[in-house]
């Protein structure tokens, strides 16, 4: 039995209900480009929600993290992974779960006891050394010496704000060096393969810590990663989840995967996440905002990595490689049968349409660098612009011959591009910056305003919860705990109604994340966004964390009406509103 059925049946047969893999593009939410974890599709049941299946869950999540996606190409980092999970909504907790962890590692997976070590939560001055959790495991015999007491570590959270707590982490120790007896949680050859998370609490963006209705149990466990140590291999892309496609990436490109492996790890990682994200059914396509540009990334330095392999780019080769991958998952995922031509037709796109400037990019990029060792920002945004090369692609190039590349220019001329298409049209994007029609466009910003408003009006606890958009409303789902009175929403549209008049002008900045979180700039789950941000602020009424696009100055809008006020989840409003 392979790793996922053993995981789902040891819990099945323990209570547990299993749940479907939600999409990987959470729904309702534009502030998470993608689920991150198992649990995040689970967050209002871990609130206190019920579940309709019950209060003991299991399941294999389809996770993306693109918060790495440079480092791809190693022998362990994927941008797609499967999370396997169980949770426990307010049954059982750590007398129950530690036992489990063990039996399973244990006894399912055979694991020998002297190959683990584990971390529990070691106290600070708001929560107190986590005695329960170490005395458990010393009682099932893991030693004392491999029990480390971490603080940092040991606490989770996805992102900055909602449900979390101290957890509990198992690490395997994967080398052939005789184990140390201590155990040392920043020895790399200790690698952690699964963490139980007692989630007790719920981080307010004040920073307070309240205590959640109920004790819950969050789990995760890679997939990728325990199948490669339970298959004894020290690179993850030559355990059988990876196997059957880098063999024929090996067979198309004719060459061996050793001296190699950078550019099939890079090929088979990046295709596979891909097929995912083109097989949701958020139905993303390559763009330059959002997952949409993700996945342009994705595809595009797997094309550039096949070049570098030689193989004939106007061949089938991605359609082979898809083709395997979705033979692989596809008994486990319907959407991956339900939309295969989609996949393979838009990766024939995007393939296309690269295809046509990547040889003269790539010629240019030899010119400019022939004679100098760096390239200048006219020049990376020339790249991206003309020839479609990302910024992130023009990096990796310059990286590999020691060249230096002005990021400032480029994100100089990026923002003058971006102004001017602006001006230039008539609300309509040009460049391909963006793809959201002049209404949209207006709803987004008049997103931000109510957002604002309803923080003044309902209280600096308001935040956002998600938000949808169409040429014809928005709506707004937002932190609350009671229904909106008359009162209530009236204030809100009229302060909404008193900016528009105003006349306020829109900005934008790019800066780095950190810095725009220290700015006070608004965000859900900051993990998700790249290390670069751009903010939009609204004259000094709201500054946010944004893709955009958004209008110019907030008269723009017209007038602002609230259609609507209901209950979209427990603790969750929504709001559709029309601009007129
Ligand atoms: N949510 C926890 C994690 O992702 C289990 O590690």
């Amino acid at each position: 039995m392979n790793l996922k059925d053993l995981y789902i049946n040891y819990f099945i047969e323990r209570g547990h209900k299993q749940i479907p893999s939600a999409p990987v593009v959470p729904e309702n939410d534009p502030s998470v480009l993608f689920n991150t974890a198992g649990m995040q599709p689970l967050i209002p049941y871990l609130m206190g929600q019920p579940h309709p299946y019950g209060t003991r869950l299991c399941d294999y999540q389809k996770c993306i993290r693109t918060n790495d996606l440079e480092e791809v190409g190693d022998s362990f980092h994927h941008t797609f992974f499967e999370m396997l999970g169980n949770w426990s909504l307010g049954d059982y907790f750590k007398d129950e779960m530690i036992p489990w962890s063990f039996e399973f590692l244990t006894k399912e997976l055979n694991i020998p006891v002297e190959r683990l070590a584990v971390t529990v939560y070691g106290g600070s001055d708001l929560i107190p050394f986590d005695d329960v959790s170490y005395n458990k495991w010393l009682s099932l015999g893991i030693p004392k010496e491999r029990i480390a007491r971490t603080v940092d570590d040991n606490f989770w959270i996805a992102g900055e704000t909602g449900p979390c707590g101290t957890d509990t982490e198992m690490f395997y120790w994967r080398s052939n060096d005789p184990i140390p007896k201590e155990f040392d949680p920043e020895d790399s050859r200790w690698v952690e393969i699964w963490n139980d998370v007692f989630m007790e609490f719920e981080k307010k963006a004040d920073g307070t810590v309240i205590e959640l209705p109920k004790k819950n149990v969050d789990t995760g466990m890679g997939v990728e990663r325990t199948t490669a140590i339970l298959e004894g291999v020290n690179d993850n892309y030559l355990s059988s989840v990876w196997k059957d496609i880098i063999d024929i990436i090996v067979r198309i490109s004719g060459k061996e995967y050793e001296g190699n492996e950078r550019s099939m790890r890079i090929i088979a990682d990046h295709l596979r996440t891909s097929v995912f994200i083109l097989a949701d059914p958020a139905g993303i396509k390559p763009k330059n905002t959002d997952q949409g540009y993700i996945l342009r990334r994705l595809i595009r330095r797997a094309i550039r990595h096949a070049k570098t392999l030689e193989i004939d780019i106007n061949s089938n080769w991605e359609e082979e490689i898809a083709n395997a991958i979705m033979n692989q998952y596809s008994k486990y995922y319907n959407e991956i049968n339900e939309n295969r031509n989609i996949v393979i037709e838009e990766l024939k796109n995007e393939k296309t349409r690269f295809g046509k400037t990547l040889e003269k990019g790539l010629r240019m990029f030899e010119k400019v660098t022939k004679n100098s060792k760096k390239i200048d920002g006219e020049t990376a945004f020339h790249l991206f612009d003309t020839f479609g090369f990302p910024l992130e692609l023009t990096l990796e190039l310059a990286e590999e011959q020691n060249i230096e590349v002005d990021v400032e220019g480029y994100k100089q001329k990026f923002m003058e591009h971006q102004e001017k298409s602006r001006t230039a049209s008539e609300g309509k994007f040009k460049g391909g910056l963006a793809g959201n029609s002049e209404i949209e466009t207006k709803y987004h910003t008049a997103t931000h305003l109510l957002n604002a408003a309803l923080k003044i009006v309902v209280g600096p606890d308001v935040h956002q919860k998600g938000s949808n958009i169409t040429d014809e409303r928005m709506r707004f789902d937002f932190s609350c705990d009671h229904k909106l009175t008359d009162e209530e929403k009236k204030q809100a549209e009229d302060l909404v109604n008193k900016w528009i008049e105003e006349g306020i002008d829109v900005t934008v900045e790019e800066m780095d994340k950190q810095e725009a979180i220290n700015s006070g700039a608004e965000c859900m789950f900051i993990e998700k966004y790249p290390d670069r941000v751009t903010v939009y602020s609204i004259g000094n009424i709201s500054k946010e964390l944004c893709g955009g696009p958004h209008v110019k100055n907030t008269k723009e809008l017209g007038h602002f009406h609230i259609k609507k006020e209901e209950s979209s989840s427990a603790g969750v409003r929504r709001i559709k509103a029309i601009l007129d």
